[in-house]
């Protein structure tokens, strides 16, 4: 995957924080994929926003899909030292956004029993876009 896109979602006035994580909110995101996006070339020092919410289409980066759940991409400049690799966290769960830390190797049970137990849970159909009570999303 390359760098193809730089574009600001257009609620920027939200965008969270890099202290920001989804438990400080109790907001749960869906997972977007179990594993990293391997992104290559980013420009140093080039602003992005990484998609905190798991439901862009353009994985790991903000498309917008996340107005509405009270979710935020995060905004993080490119660092400045030049790398060919960068494996992004596509499952939203990392501890060290945007970086996947290996979180989504023991993610899956914890996220069926959170939604199993979800209190939301009747509510869970195709009209919701992202339950983020526990994550649940229509597609998942
Ligand atoms: S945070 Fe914007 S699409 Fe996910």
């Amino acid at each position: 995957m390359t760098d193809t896109t730089s574009t600001a979602p257009e609620d920027t006035q939200a965008v969270a924080t890099a202290t920001q994580t989804p438990a400080d909110k109790q907001l749960y995101p869906a997972v977007a994929m179990y594993g990293p996006c391997n992104v290559f070339d980013l420009q140093p020092g080039k602003v992005k926003f990484w998609c905190r919410c798991g439901l862009s289409k353009k994985q790991p980066w903000c498309d917008g899909s996340h107005k509405g759940t009270g979710m935020t991409p995060l905004r993080w400049m490119v660092p400045p030292k030049p790398q060919r690799l960068y494996a992004l966290c596509a499952c939203k769960y990392t501890a060290d956004p945007p970086f996947c830390d290996a979180t989504h190797t023991n993610l899956p049970c914890e996220v069926l029993q959170r939604q199993g137990a979800c209190m939301h849970k009747d509510g869970h159909d195709k009209a919701t876009k992202l339950c983020t009570g526990c994550g649940w999303v229509p597609d998942f």
